[in-house]
């Protein structure tokens, strides 16, 4: 008999661990007694729980009504608030049929991925990439072209071109960017959204950090189009800015066309967003704003800070913003991952390492420290810069 296992999808198999999993793994096993408390940079979440008027929202539910399914692409009420705040923000005319909930950005994503790609056809990504974006198109046998940034961590229009082929269905940019933090200019992501409608393909648009740029001025003019979802897909979450990560809320924004095909996969994957999570968000849109800008400001003044601190540091901040700071580490001759683990081993400092962001990172760290407090950011720099004084 052969007593050999089945087996299993060579692609999936072949697909990174999530480099949090990996990192995370670090601090499981750790026997370091180097006496520092743990400063945890590695993962993208707010440090703060919601506000109470949210959390109070979901206690007056009826219990009888959230735990039904509800429609596939989300709840009528959240999809026209999402359509309203967009329309809103953006200046530009969102319709609700325009509108979908998913679970989370990340769903948004792999969603979009799925109605736009077949096996064989090929993304544009912009390097360094958020990883989860990279792990799906690995998963679904996509081919990502790498588009390299430059100048600040921006991606250039002109450059996506010439990577463009007959079997490329879309280009995708994270803005405010993870890992960078860098904040795309409005006129940049024009470009690229006419590149998009020029060469027939779709501009899939991550704006999960939208709410935690330095200011409240529209991030680009792409939904001041009329036509704007013959080619554009944009994708928002509601984690971050409504510090719910768990409740596995975000939106999706295309075309109706679009958006049929999507809840196709969504009724199969999920069925409808967490209802729950639903009214979350409902709540935030309706009464939240004054605790995002508020919120909004003390990231930016973090951001600052951080970035005051490194100054004049062996570890130089090459772009910050959002959530992160991207920065350039002092040791020529090791790889960022054994930098980012001996960060860990020798101080306790828990980061992502460059080269899990993608080909070309191996110089770099990502600090995401949304969840650190503001005396915690003037330890980590203090850290960072003792790191290479005892080199
Ligand atoms: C660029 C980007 N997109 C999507 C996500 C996932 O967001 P969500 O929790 O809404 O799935 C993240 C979270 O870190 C992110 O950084």
């Amino acid at each position: 008999m052969d007593r050999s296992r089945p087996t299993f999808n060579r692609r999936v198999r072949a697909t990174v661990t999530s480099p949090v999993s990996e990192v995370r793994a670090w601090v499981a096993n750790s026997n370091s007694d180097h006496g520092y408390s743990l400063l945890d940079v590695s993962q993208a979440v707010p440090g703060y729980p919601p506000p109470t008027g949210l959390t109070e929202h979901l206690f007056r539910l009826d219990p009888a009504e959230v735990s039904r399914y509800g429609p596939v692409l989300g709840d009528p009420e959240l999809r026209g608030a999402l359509a309203s705040d967009l329309s809103a923000t953006y200046r530009g005319p969102v319709r609700p049929d325009q509108v979908a909930i998913t679970a989370g950005a990340n769903q948004a994503f792999c969603l979009a991925l799925a109605v736009l790609c077949e096996p064989g056809d090929r993304i544009i990504l912009p390097v360094p990439y958020y990883f989860n974006h990279d792990m799906w198109l690995s998963i679904c046998g996509v081919k990502p072209d790498y588009l390299a940034c430059s100048d600040g961590m921006l991606p250039s229009a002109e450059a996506a071109a010439s990577l463009i082929d007959e079997r490329t269905r879309a280009i995708v940019l994270v803005t405010p960017n993870n890992p960078t933090g860098a904040v795309y200019p409005p006129d940049l992501i024009s470009r690229f959204a006419r590149l998009a409608t020029d060469r027939r393909l779709y501009l899939i648009l991550d704006e999960t950090y939208r709410d935690f740029r330095t200011t409240t001025e529209p991030a680009h003019g792409l939904f001041e189009d009329p036509d704007w979802d013959r080619s554009v897909i944009h994708i928002q979450s509601f984690s971050k800015v409504y510090s719910i990560p768990g409740f596995r809320v975000g939106g999706m924004a295309a075309s109706p066309e679009i958006l049929h095909e999507v809840d196709k996969a969504a009724d199969c994957l999920t069925i409808c967003p967490n209802r729950i999570g639903q009214e979350a968000a409902r709540y935030g849109l309706a009464h939240l704003e004054p605790w995002v800008e508020s919120n909004r400001h003390t990231l930016n003044r973090r951001v600052e800070r951080f970035v005051a601190a490194m100054e004049d540091g062996p570890y130089s901040v090459v772009s910050a913003g959002g959530y992160f700071a991207y920065v350039r580490h002092p040791f020529d001759a090791m790889g960022s991952k054994e930098v980012a683990r001996r960060l860990f081993d020798r101080l306790g400092v828990l980061s992502l390492a460059g080269e899990m962001f993608g080909p070309g990172q191996d110089r770099y760290l990502r600090l995401a420290f949304a969840n650190l407090e503001d005396h915690q950011v003037n330890e980590l720099a203090r850290r960072l810069i003792a790191d290479t004084e005892s080199r």
